[in-house]
């Protein structure tokens, strides 16, 4: 959480344009993806049966979701074509090894090849090695609370190393922080405001599953290995200061703190919280939201980030996810080029950020639904035809050329 103690502000410079920002030559520009909400049939996956269960709370099942499984050389062709230069996508614990023990040399070899789809195309591959899903089986003995999940993850984390050969940047486990709050990954919504107590327990398990990990990719040399954190802008009201704290703590805080002095920290962002002297407050009436119901604060990245740097004592980080569920495109495009004000007055500031990878490259499954669409490319449902939006061509120029070009700052309506 921001410690600062200002107020929150709004989240612009209260000026009529954006400003020209120019980016540094190696910058790492891309756009971020995630197995079970792209590629269809996770079969054995604990969100797959929770999704089919009979009285699932959730309102529809992820079923073929974009068949990135088998299109996803459309999926990287769309990144390069951009002019991105890094796509983040993860391998499925749940496919690799179905049932305990037993390990899927075919699904290797399919990651192996999406990672040579990438090589191919000059796209730097950015691999998550855990995203949200659990295989069925490591869910029903108990998940992430069992002192031996550890022990199971580093297993399969030496069984992906082989698809990992010339990959760069791995990400051991994406949100951690959330894997400890959301029991049973509660409806996604539930993150515009609140979040549930965290389990301590769990996030000490998780720790030791990233350090576990990081020791496995280790073995192999050469890789930069960091996990990802979801970063709420946590603005303590004057006088919350110390409720904000203790709210972030656990939620967010230990999580950064124990990632400091890894090759990379991930930084995920989408909106703020203002915590008051009894917690997080609701939104005010007419505030802009995405279609998630999340506050419209672009502004929250720039935060995030420089909060980051300050726990994880000066570990380089990514910006892993930033992104804008609409269905407005125009008003993607301004949210991402008002986020980056954030992520370069940071840079002007001495903090290492090294990219910025958009969430997502697909409209995808939302943890529940397909209606929230944070994709720079829709798709047919039916002939899973992929359809790029502007904001994809906006965001490769400003890959290209490193330069965010000056935008009039709209009044807009995200949802
Ligand atoms: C997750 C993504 C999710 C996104 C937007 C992050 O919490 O890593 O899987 O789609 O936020 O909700």
């Amino acid at each position: 959480m921001i410690t600062t103690g200002r107020a929150p502000a709004p989240d612009d410079a209260g000026t009529a344009s954006t400003p020209e920002l120019r980016f540094p030559a190696g910058f790492w520009w891309g756009a971020a993806t995630a197995a079970h909400q792209v590629e269809g049939n996770n079969t054995t996956s604990d969100w797959w049966t929770r999704e089919h269960r009979r009285d699932s709370d959730l309102p529809e099942p992820s079923d073929d979701a974009v068949d990135s499984y088998h299109r996803y050389p459309e999926d990287v062709a769309l990144v390069a074509d951009a002019g991105l230069g890094m796509y983040r996508f993860s391998v499925e614990w749940a496919r690799i090894e179905p049932e305990q023990g037993s390990f899927s040399r075919a699904q290797l070899d399919h990651y192996r090849r999406m990672v040579d789809a990438c090589r191919t195309r000059g796209v730097e591959p950015m691999v998550t090695l855990h995203h949200c899903t659990n295989p069925l089986w490591f869910a029903r003995r108990g998940g992430w609370r069992e002192d031996d999940a550890p022990d199971l993850f580093a297993r399969y984390v030496e069984r992906v190393l082989p698809v990992l050969d010339d990959v760069t940047w791995v990400c051991t486990i994406n949100e951690p922080n959330m894997l400890a709050s959301l029991r049973d990954w509660e409806a996604v919504e539930m993150l515009a405001s609140r979040r549930p107590e965290p389990d301590v327990h769990v996030a000490e398990v998780l720790v030791r599953a990233h350090r576990g990990a990081r020791e496995v990719l280790a073995s192999s040399g050469g890789l930069l290995t960091g996990w990802t954190i979801g970063t709420q802008d946590f603005q303590p009201l004057p006088g919350a200061e110390d409720v904000a704290r203790d709210y972030g703590y656990y939620r967010e805080d230990f999580f950064t703190e124990s990632a400091a002095g890894d090759d990379f920290i991930g930084v995920q962002n989408y909106s703020r919280t203002v915590i008051g002297p009894d917690g997080p407050l609701p939104l005010p009436p007419g505030v802009e939201t995405n279609i998630l119901g999340w506050e419209y604060h672009p502004a929250a990245l720039g935060n995030a980030l420089r909060h980051s740097w300050e726990l994880g004592r000066g570990t380089p980080l990514i910006v892993t996810e930033s992104g804008l569920a609409t269905r407005d495109d125009e008003r993607r495009i301004d949210h991402t080029a008002a986020a980056l004000e954030g992520v370069r007055a940071a840079l002007d500031d001495g903090v290492d950020v090294r990219g910025y990878l958009y969430w997502s490259l697909l409209d995808n499954y939302e943890w529940g639904s397909y209606d929230p669409t944070f994709g720079l490319v829709a798709w047919d449902r039916e002939t899973f035809e992929r359809r790029p939006k502007p904001s994809l061509r906006w965001l490769g120029d400003v890959a290209r050329t490193g330069v965010v070009p000056s935008r009039p700052r709209a009044r807009g309506s995200a949802a």
